[in-house]
């Protein structure tokens, strides 16, 4: 039996304001939670929406320090620049706001005084690394050192980024602090645990058993956790910037990030409604629910209820539909890489287009698996479905009525079958739609909704008002009296998903009202209503816009081919012996050409002083054979040769291989006489 609830208490992560942000963000949560909550308004139901920036942590005080400034003015820079992007998104908040806000101190501290006074924490003592020059204990992030795995020099405390090892920072060989230079020392320090093992069976039953609804991406998370085993975790760190630990001795603690975070969720309704957030929060019969990316899954799902279950008077999630991970272009989205379409970027580049990038991600939405996103799909869905059927159809439906019926809707007579089966499927469309809403399944809400638009092609394309329109005036007035009712449904339906340009349908067809329940009504619009004049609601991308945004991201790609290159270790030490058995020669290109059916091979004849040679080389993907003719280029004279495609070669080109795999020949700074040897 599903529950029936009073009310909705919509969360949405809080993303952390150390950058603006991007694609990902929107199509993971911020997009569904808004069709989500925008639904349920129009259904006239009690629900908010709650948001706001996660501003404490580690990173925000490493980006700072990297700076020169204090983390609170990061944080300032970019909560100011998330809100106003998702306020330009339309992602309608009923409040956004922030974990540095005084009220949300309060809160997480109280929240967490609760918790130590019933007696909910364990205390633990361990060894951390600590600063003795800059006189403070060291985050994991805050250490580096010599990856034990890889060796890579540049490994950090908690990750090495080169072989992709997760570590602890006393893993590290020869560890550094980065903050001083100077190698840290082991010291004990105290810190309060949340024993999760102690809500092990609870929450097996609570998620295992009682909630097998839940997307099975996320109860799969949770199973596997719980099946391994839960184990205490610490919520509080030695950090100077958080919500200090309000416990006596605790000087210079912080809460764990992860722990006063989601408390920002009770902050910001208490900001909200400060006089009633408590029955969003404590009355059974409000429905929590949580929208977060799949990264957030356990911090939802166990440790968050964990907390509120320890607390003792909250309610618990409804439901987690977490996202996948959507990718850019075939990989993974990334703030430092810079591989991200920004959201305020996306809109100095397409300016007014905020519903066509929320359409592709909801159409692409990554609800069961990673999905990519493609400038290419970007395009085609935009020009194939938002201009040829969605916005194709409210202008026939507008431009037509503007031209036999003076902009007025015109009065009709007697219905069709046709008429009165098309009628109906409206309806049918409207109970698809919110089935898939109620479940939490977007994309196939969106695409329902689209079928709308399809539906009211079809209508005309079959009964061709345009054909009539010498003979049967009153049939015309008919047909276009049910095309507009149809156009006054699509701007109810998409108003959850596309709600700029569904208010620019209101607009053209002076709708007043947008409910819910008026979707399935044929008679929105009454004869007679004047129609504001025809106004494009999608207009086509071309090319250009779309090369030009691909051409960025080939020019980021690249950067970071440079940025991130290291060069690879020194090989093993030789002796002088073995270097002079080494016969290397400069030579002059006389002839270079490719060797049939083979990508990579270019033939060389070299003149080596001594009557010249034949060199195979592999390097025919990197250089045009007429290129090279002429030039001096090193090679190894003394290599026994071998046949290559049948032919011998006699001797080895010399090539620097540069940081993004390009071969580049070596050739001496000036020339010499060929045959010279290179010592
Ligand atoms: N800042 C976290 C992230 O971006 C999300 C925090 S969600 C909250 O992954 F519940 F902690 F608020
Ligand atoms: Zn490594």
């Amino acid at each position: 039996m599903e529950k029936k609830f009073k009310r909705t208490l919509v969360t949405t992560a809080l993303p952390y304001a150390n950058g603006p942000v991007h694609i990902g963000h929107l199509a993971g949560v911020y997009v569904p939670a808004d069709i989500y909550t925008r639904y349920l308004r129009l259904k006239g139901e009690d629900v908010i929406m709650i948001g706001g920036s996660d501003e404490h942590g580690v990173p925000i005080t490493i980006k700072a320090r990297k700076e020169g400034v204090s983390p609170q003015d990061i944080v300032d820079r970019y909560h100011k620049l998330i809100k106003e992007s998702f306020e330009e998104f339309g992602i309608s908040f009923d409040i956004y706001s922030r974990t540095t806000s005084e009220i949300h101190s309060k809160t997480a501290s109280e929240f967490f005084r609760k918790l130590y006074d019933k007696g909910e924490f364990i205390e633990k003592v361990t060894e951390q690394y600590y600063d003795e020059e800059a006189q403070q204990f060291l985050a994991d992030r805050y250490i580096t050192g010599t990856c034990p795995h890889c060796h890579n020099e540049r490994a950090y405390g908690d990750q090495c980024e080169a072989c992709g090892s997760s570590l602890n920072s006393t893993d590290l060989i020869d560890p550094k602090s980065t903050i001083s230079g100077s190698k840290p020392v082991l010291r004990k320090t105290k810190h309060w645990y949340l024993p999760l093992d102690k809500w092990e069976s609870f929450m097996r039953q609570w998620i295992l058993e009682e909630h097998k609804e839940w997307r099975p991406n996320v109860y799969g998370q949770c199973k596997s956790w719980i099946d391994l085993g839960l184990q205490p975790r610490a919520v509080s760190r030695d950090l100077d910037w958080g919500v200090p630990v309000p416990v006596e001795g605790a000087e210079g603690k912080v809460l764990y990030v992860w722990f006063d975070a989601p408390i920002g969720y009770i902050s910001n309704t208490k900001e909200l409604l400060p006089d009633s957030w408590e029955k969003y929060w404590k009355d059974p019969e409000t429905k929590l629910v949580h929208f977060i990316g799949k990264d957030n899954i356990v911090f939802h799902c166990i440790i968050f209820p964990a907390m509120l279950k320890a607390e003792g008077s909250y309610i618990l999630p409804d439901n987690v539909p977490a996202n996948e991970f959507l990718n850019l272009e075939g990989d993974k989205i990334s703030t430092s890489r810079n591989w991200a379409v920004w959201l305020h970027e996306y809109l100095r580049d397409f300016p007014g287009k905020q519903d066509v990038l929320r359409y592709v991600l909801t159409a692409n939405a990554p609800e069961t698996k990673d999905n990519d996103f493609t400038w290419k799909d970007f395009q085609v869905r935009n020009n194939s479905e938002l201009v040829a059927i969605l916005g194709n159809f409210i202008n026939r439906a507008v431009v037509l009525t503007h031209k036999y019926f003076e902009g007025k809707v015109p009065a009709r007579a007697a219905l069709t079958d046709y008429d009165n089966a098309t009628i109906a499927e409206i309806s049918k469309i409207k109970a698809d739609i919110e089935n898939n809403l109620n479940n939490y399944r977007f994309r196939d809400a969106q695409k329902e909704a689209m079928n709308l638009a399809r539906l009211g092609n079809k209508y005309l394309a079959e009964t061709e008002p345009w054909k009539l329109a010498k003979t049967d005036m009153e049939r015309v007035a008919t047909i276009m009296n049910v095309a507009l009712q149809i156009a006054a449904n699509i701007a109810v339906a998409f108003e959850p998903f596309l709600p700029f340009s569904a208010a620019k349908i209101r607009r053209i067809l002076h709708m007043e009202n947008c409910q819910w329940d008026m979707l399935g009504n044929d008679n929105l619009l009454e004869a007679g209503k004047e129609l504001a004049e025809p106004e494009l609601i999608f207009e086509k991308i071309e090319d250009d816009a779309i090369e030009a945004q691909i051409k960025r991201l080939a020019d980021i790609k690249e950067a970071n081919k440079r940025n991130n290159w290291q060069a690879a270790p020194i090989r093993e030490n030789i002796e002088f012996d073995d270097f002079t058995k080494l016969d290397i020669r400069v030579g002059k290109v006389l002839e270079c050409t490719k060797v049939p059916k083979a990508d990579k091979l270019l033939q060389f004849r070299i003149d080596d002083g001594l009557g010249g040679r034949t060199i195979v080389s592999g390097i025919a993907q990197h250089y045009a054979p007429e290129d090279l003719v002429g030039k001096q280029v090193c090679f190894v004279a003394n290599l026994a040769p071998r046949k290559l495609r049948g032919i011998e070669s006699q001797g080895m080109i010399l090539s620097a291989e540069d940081a993004d795999g390009k071969l580049v020949v070596i050739t001496p700074a000036n020339d010499v006489a060929p045959g010279s040897e290179v010592k």
